[in-house]
């Protein structure tokens, strides 16, 4: 396994470090901030998430996963796009809370299932997804490698995982996003996906890039 110097190794640890400021709150929001935090992040400009489901390219029968979804918007959006199954997983009870409002006709028809869960440990079985997304949730992940690992076995020979990354920092440029991007690109590698692409999107801050890797 190699070490990452640059991306979501040293991001997730300073995540981490900063445990109990107002920004840990996107790594996982909690309590009555947590909530929000999650107002917020569903209020926002939906271009970023928007591009990743574009580059997702959802079939009309395709079961999806979505992690580390937040509100639930992207989740919703997705459910739009087939009539396959699409699920969830979020550390976050605050999340888990949010996203299943936002969702309860869907998950009610028996289409959606919303769980609390980690990246690193995903509790859907084998082969199950053709397409996993996640929207700047992975330089928040504790364990990238175990992650992408999980990913892998839950996605069928075929699949496609689409990881959209934008630097938050305030003072942050495209070139930390891009920093991001190749890490997630070597993680990918490692966990033996093929036609590993990176798509770069020119977005209001600053540069979003989109990693799709194929089963
Ligand atoms: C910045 S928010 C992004 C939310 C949503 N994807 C969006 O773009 O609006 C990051 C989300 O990832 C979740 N998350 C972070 N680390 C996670 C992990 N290891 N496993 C599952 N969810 C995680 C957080 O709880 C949070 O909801």
């Amino acid at each position: 396994m190699t070490t990452a110097t640059h991306g979501s190794g040293s991001a997730s640890a300073a995540a981490h470090k900063a445990k109990g400021t107002f920004s840990s709150h996107f790594g996982r929001p909690r309590g009555v901030v947590g909530r929000f935090v999650g107002w917020f992040m569903a209020s926002r400009n939906p271009a970023r998430g928007d591009w990743g489901l574009e580059l997702l390219d959802v079939g009309p029968e395709d079961n999806v996963l979505e992690i580390g979804f937040g509100p639930g918007v992207f989740l919703e959006k997705a459910a739009a796009r087939t009539s396959g199954h699409v699920a969830g997983v979020d550390h976050s009870d605050v999340m888990v809370a949010q996203a299943k409002r936002r969702n309860k006709a869907t998950i009610a028809e028996g289409r959606m299932r919303v769980v609390q869960g980690d990246a690193s440990s995903l509790p859907f079985p084998d082969a199950h997804f053709d397409r996993v997304l996640s929207i700047n949730s992975y330089h928040h992940w504790h364990d990238p490698a175990a992650a992408m690992n999980e990913i892998a076995r839950v996605l069928k020979p075929g699949g496609a995982v689409v990881i959209v990354e934008q630097a938050m920092a305030k003072d942050a440029t495209d070139e930390a996003s891009r920093a991001i991007g190749r890490d997630v690109v070597e993680r990918m590698n490692l966990a033996g996906f093929s036609n590993v692409e990176t798509r770069e999107r020119p977005m209001p801050q600053r540069l979003a890039v989109g990693v799709i890797g194929r089963r």
